[in-house]
């Protein structure tokens, strides 16, 4: 709406139309109007409209059932009724027909103006809410499940259209919560093998031996328990993907044995003699910097060369925060959808503070605010008190002072004793709860409990729990997850 919003009165009475006329067009409306309910419903068909005031007793017809043709021929457009004195009750029914409001002759200019200048900006909302559908449906806006329009976003596409028909090894690095697994399935849905099984391995927190079990299978009596043989998800990835999830993860000694299956498309069972060969397209995602990690050893670099065949960087969502307004929609849709909730709009203030936060959580994170939004919202409506009061612009991370002694610092153990002070200092106000203590750090609990066991730092005994176990706050994740292509 660049143009002035333009008003449609449709009212028997010209005093009242003139009046109107005067009204709004002094508060910069364009006002059109019409004196039956024919002529009213002309105007619109012959030209837009922005709100519609509409009298509720016309000589040619019932305004009720005006009401009822306008929102058939545009259920969006606000109409604020106009009722004699004693009409009250069909003013209130038409409101539950969908009338955006009314009001009563005479009627006070000034809420004519304030009833009317709420319409508009809903109608505004609505406007943008249906661009952006718009968007979301084309190309440029969306890959797959992937949705976002900027230059960023849009890099990684194309970069996944030429490279998905390949083979070739994949790393995806990027923050939490920045689609990497939604990117790893796309390369896997535009490639050849997309009928094929796309096995995603959670490759943090297991112990070697039973990550590795769970790779490459083993075979009856392997190891005490290995009452069966049983297939590796190698195996079961054979002619599709394989997907290593958090790939920093994996322990130095089972790198050399993937480093072997990517450079040999072949590997054995644990405990067996047999060599399988697969063909498997592998997909790596990390959210710590891998190249940073070679370099501490922690990482093999000839496994880092060899996934480093495709390398996609995910942008973090403060990078692109001009794809939060299509993100948004999405998600309204997807949960409105799910809850079975009328249609919603989130208000200009609630989205104002969505773009002024820095997402350390990215989408993921806009997902869940946006989630629990439409879970609590009652109405049509979503205003800043549905938004987290977490989420605002953050205010600036007051670091400890920086002191160099003139013999200077070892930056890395100065940065990692600030890394564990934190840590404890979470796990301490979180009562030990590594979940919670990962929310209030706003980093994954699965790299939290990397941290923990990295810095080794063993929960604090509660009181009253005796001989709590070392590791009574250490819970892996399950090692691997199937689904199908
Ligand atoms: N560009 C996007 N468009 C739509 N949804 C997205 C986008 N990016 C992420 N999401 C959603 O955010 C959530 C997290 O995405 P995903 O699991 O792919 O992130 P990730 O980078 O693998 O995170 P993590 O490192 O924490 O595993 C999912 O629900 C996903 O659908
Ligand atoms: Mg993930």
């Amino acid at each position: 709406m660049t143009d002035s919003p333009v008003v449609l009165v449709i009212d028997d009475e010209e005093i009242i139309r003139e009046a109107l006329e005067a009204l709004l067009g002094a508060d910069g409306y364009t006002v059109v109007s019409a004196g039956t309910a024919a002529a009213g419903l002309e105007a619109l068909a012959a030209r837009r409209v922005d709100a519609v005031l509409l009298d509720l007793m016309l000589p040619d017809r019932d305004g009720m059932e005006v009401l009822e043709d306008i929102r058939r021929i545009d259920d969006e457009l606000p109409v604020v009724m106009i009722t004699a004195f004693g009409t009250i009750e069909s003013a209130v029914e038409a409101t539950k027909q969908g009338a955006f409001h009314y009001f009563t002759k005479p009627f006070k200019n000034d809420d004519v103006l304030v009833v009317l200048r709420n319409a508009i900006e809903r109608r505004r909302l609505v406007l943008e809410n249906r661009e952006l559908r718009d968007r979301l449906r084309s190309d440029t806006h969306r890959f797959d499940d992937i949705i976002g329009g900027s230059a960023k976003i849009r890099a990684v596409y194309d970069l996944v259209a030429r490279a998905a028909p390949s083979r070739a090894t994949v790393l995806i690095q990027g923050e939490s919560g920045t689609g990497k697994e939604l990117v790893a399935r796309a390369f896997h849905r535009r490639s050849a093998r997309a009928d094929k099984p796309f096995i995603t391995v959670n490759s943090g927190n297991l112990p070697p031996d039973l990550l590795e079990s769970n790779l490459f299978g083993h075979v009856k009596g392997a190891f005490t328990g290995a009452v069966y043989p049983k297939k590796g998800l190698f195996e079961l990835a054979d002619k599709g993907t394989i997907f290593f999830d958090e790939i920093g993860n994996i322990p130095l000694e089972t790198q050399a044995k993937l480093l072997r299956v990517i450079q040999e498309r072949e590997f054995m069972r644990l405990g067996g003699v047999d060599t399988i060969k697969v063909d498997v397209r592998i997909i790596a995602a990390t959210n710590v910097d891998l190249r940073a990690m070679t370099r501490e050893g922690r990482f093999r670099e000839d496994l880092y060369y060899r996934l480093n065949v495709i390398f996609v960087q995910l942008p973090a969502l403060r990078e692109r925060m001009d794809d939060i307004p299509l993100l948004v929609q999405h998600f309204l849709d997807k949960f409105i959808e799910e809850s079975r909730k009328p249609a919603m709009i989130l208000t200009p203030a609630a989205m104002d503070r969505l773009m002024s936060y820095d997402w350390p959580g990215n989408v993921r994170e806009l997902e869940n605010v946006i989630e629990r939004a439409v879970v609590l919202c009652g109405d049509r409506e979503i205003d800043v008190d549905l938004i987290p009061d977490h989420v605002s612009a953050n205010p600036v991370f007051e670091a400890p002072d920086a002191v160099i002694p003139p013999e200077g610092i070892h930056f890395r153990e100065v940065i990692i004793g600030h890394e564990r002070r934190y840590i404890e200092a979470a796990l301490e106000a979180a009562g030990g709860v590594q979940k919670k203590a990962a929310e209030l750090l706003h980093i994954k609990a699965t790299t939290l409990n990397e941290m923990i066991k990295r810095y080794d730092i063993r929960p604090r005994r509660r009181k009253g729990t005796g001989d709590a176990r070392d590791d009574e706050t250490l819970e892996p994740e399950g090692a691997g997850e199937t689904s199908g292509g």
